[in-house]
């Protein structure tokens, strides 16, 4: 990279929550269908118990899958969640069109209350049109959402600061608002964005703390990571990369590789609801776009981002996209519990050495 160093801060793994169930296939014995508060409460629980740094808590309003499935609710599952736990980040997903940028402002303040300093918002920009449209919300065309977004997120930012908001925008307009308390913990929660296009890089390099990538190869996210590095943050910290990938490791590589057959052909269960899903999504979201590049399992690029091989492969290649950038792995499995638990016992060691004992990862060619 030309005129820029790129510092990786401390490698750091997040589990998504099962908001909608499991993310391969819907339809597999081995995980059947589970998208309960009690479920997702027990799988953070445990996340947090095995080492994992965060989670990340999407935000459906309607399953995004089959309408007459079970889908957890993102904001008030996350207060409960801040509320039990004690050290995991609680990171949620939050559609600008769904809420006003001051109630927003305030739900956001209160979980970082309740969770004494470890609360982010993940913005996300839709995709999935009757989730608004059924609803009777409107659902402009993509850029158009991402303007109202980015002004949304500044009145957003400076409300989580504490500051007395005065602002005269096309969308929004405040007058001298200011939250409290603010400012107990830290001077605010943190941001992320979720999204691959142009207005989403503008986005985030102008407004966030973390960038969002969906699972894709090494060199797509060498490439995504040059782009948006580059760009001015007038005075903010330099952006932070985490990267969504679904993982299979085993003890040798066959094994991984056949693990994916066997969910990919379960995932063919479920064509009929895919082609329902893609007429759903708006054609203008690039993430759709990446994804439709490789054969993959998984939401968010799923195993395109190549998290599949032994357990060596696997810590390999996190380590070459650690060097690459990414600070913040967000990581999927099916079935989710038992591949979680594998996950902290056979890839956290060879990936984040202790004094101890050093790095014991053997790195693999590709
Ligand atoms: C890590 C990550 C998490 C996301 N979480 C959600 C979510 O919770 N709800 C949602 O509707 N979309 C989610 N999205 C998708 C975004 O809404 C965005 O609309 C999508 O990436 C299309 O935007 P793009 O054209 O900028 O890529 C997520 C995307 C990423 C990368």
């Amino acid at each position: 990279m030309e005129d820029m160093e790129l510092v990786t801060p401390r490698m750091r793994f997040g589990i998504w929550a099962l908001v909608h169930g499991s993310r391969a296939a819907l339809q597999d014995p081995d995980e059947p269908y589970d998208a309960s508060w009690v479920r997702n409460r027990d799988l953070i629980l445990e996340a947090e118990a095995l080492g994992f740094d965060s989670t990340l808590v999407a935000q459906h309003t309607i399953n995004p899958h089959k309408p007459d499935l079970a889908q957890l609710e993102a904001w008030t599952a996350s207060a409960a969640i801040a509320a039990l736990t004690s050290r995991i980040e609680i990171i949620t997903a939050i559609k600008p069109l769904l809420y006003h940028p001051a109630v927003l402002a305030k739900m956001a303040m209160q979980i970082e209350e309740i969770s004494g300093g470890r609360f982010a918002i993940n913005l996300v920009n839709a995709w999935n049109k009757p989730e608004l449209e059924r609803a009777g919300i409107p659902f402009p065309p993509h850029d158009e959402r991402y303007a109202y977004g980015h002004e949304w997120l500044q009145v957003v930012e400076p409300l989580l600061r504490g500051e007395a908001v005065t602002f005269e925008g096309r969308h929004f307009q405040l007058d001298g608002y200011a939250l409290r308390p603010a400012g107990i913990h830290r001077s605010r929660p943190r941001i992320y964005v979720g999204g691959e296009s142009e207005p989403a890089r503008a986005l985030v390099a102008d407004k966030g703390d973390v960038w969002f990538i969906n699972g894709q190869p090494l060199a797509d996210v060498q490439a995504l990571i040059a782009d948006v590095a580059r760009r001015p943050r007038d005075g903010a910290p330099p952006l932070r990369f985490g990267l969504s990938a679904f993982v299979i490791a085993r003890p040798t590589d066959e094994e991984a590789h056949a693990a994916l057959q066997h969910l990919a052909a379960l995932a063919e269960k479920d064509t009929a609801l895919r082609a329902v899903q893609k007429t759903n999504t708006d054609p203008e979201s690039v993430m759709a776009k990446t994804m439709a590049r490789f054969p993959r399992v998984g939401s968010n690029g799923g195993t395109g981002a190549g998290l599949v091989g032994s357990y060596d492969t696997v810590a390999s290649r996190i380590l070459a996209f650690h060097d690459a950038g990414i600070e913040t792995f967000m990581l999927q499995f099916q079935p989710f519990e038992a591949e979680m638990r594998r996950f902290a016992a056979e890839i956290m060691p060879r990936v984040r050495p202790s004094v101890a004992a050093p790095r014991r990862v053997r790195r693999a060619r590709s």
